[in-house]
């Protein structure tokens, strides 16, 4: 009997179990209720009674053996065949590869980065505004044909009553006002945010952009600083080879005001469809700040002047990156947002 248990204990621990077929086989030699220990088992009521407790114990540890090698393949096995039924999600992207910055992000940082280092902090405010932030502050006159050129989203009271007086802010200009109230000059700050306008959504235009506004109040800022600024910054952005040009224009806060553009760089000048072929696009509008926003807010406009600008952080990056459709900035296609490191 001894030898028995001794040859079959031999046989157990060589037993490599490297699959779920070589478990079943060994269950059914070493564990099941009519393998090759059940049998010898059996043969324990054939053992000498005096010798009948040691060899009792003999199987037993050899039936422990035998069950915890079961057991512990057994575990192997099933965790491996657990993860083949998972369903594969074939929607999922490879884990392997890391995450990216948005390219708006990215955009973002770079344009704060390049105002930093001219000594512009940075500031933020609301995105759900006051019709005075928003308008009247900035010198929108009642009724003017000013506030219908950013279509508003007003919000609901309730019940489908509108609140003209409380909306979603069509410009990060909100900011500019906001931090005058607050702070005394000299300000020197840059402003970035989501801007909302009711328009719809094609290869162009968003019901929701980025824009970053900038602002500079002191004694004596003249539109040359403004200019100097704003040039600079283009280069920076987008290469020293870059041009810029200014255009007169109007905005109810600034005067005078003008628009930037820059040589498309899409077509670099030659004229496409991003630059409605003039060979140049606006990035920013920009002006003096209007000494009626300098004294809405208490600042004395005879003392302090200031420039301030606007840019849409979209437009910047489309041009960056020569993208042709904003959308593709909202649609979270990771084959597009791969590509930005
Ligand atoms: N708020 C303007 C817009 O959204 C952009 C702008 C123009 C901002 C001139 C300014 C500025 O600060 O001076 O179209």
């Amino acid at each position: 009997m001894n030898d028995k248990i001794q040859a079959i204990q031999s046989e157990i621990e060589a037993f490599v179990i490297a699959d779920s077929a070589a478990l079943e086989q060994f269950r059914i030699q070493f564990v099941g209720r009519k393998g090759r220990l059940a049998e010898l088992f059996d043969g324990l009521k054939d053992v000498a009674a005096d010798s009948r407790r040691e060899v009792g114990q003999a199987l037993n540890g050899l039936k422990n053996l035998a069950e915890s090698k079961f057991a512990s393949a057994q575990e192997e096995f099933a965790g491996a065949d657990q993860s083949i039924e998972i369903p594969a999600d074939l929607t999922l992207s490879d884990p392997l590869i890391q995450g990216s910055l948005h390219p708006l992000t990215l955009v973002r940082s770079r344009i704060l980065e390049i105002f930093n280092r001219m000594g512009f902090s940075v500031s933020d405010g609301p995105e759900i505004e006051t019709d005075f932030y928003n308008f009247t502050a900035l010198n929108f006159p009642e009724n003017h044909p000013a506030r219908e050129m950013q279509d508003t989203f007003f919000i609901e009271k309730g019940q489908g009553e509108i609140q003209d007086d409380v909306l979603l802010r069509t410009h990060t200009s909100n900011v500019q006002i906001r931090l005058m109230q607050h702070a005394k000059p000299p300000f020197r700050s840059i402003m970035p945010g989501r801007v909302f306008r009711n328009e719809a959504i094609s290869a162009r235009a968003h019901c929701l952009f980025h824009q970053v506004e900038g602002l500079y109040v002191d004694k004596e800022v003249s539109f040359k600083d403004l200019k100097d600024t704003l040039y600079h910054f283009a280069k920076e952005m987008f290469g020293k080879d870059t041009k810029v040009r200014f255009r007169p224009s109007y905005f109810p806060f600034t005067e005078p005001s003008a628009e930037m553009d820059i040589t498309c760089l899409l077509c670099k000048g030659d004229g496409c469809n991003v630059c409605k072929q003039a060979g140049w696009v606006e990035i920013a509008g920009a002006g003096m700040v209007d000494p009626n926003v300098l004294e809405n807010v208490g600042i004395d406009s005879k003392e302090y002047s200031g420039f301030a600008f606007g840019m849409g952080i979209e437009r910047i990056t489309m041009l960056k990156y020569q993208i042709k459709d904003l959308r593709l900035f909202t649609e979270n296609d990771v084959r597009f947002l791969r590509q930005f490191n």
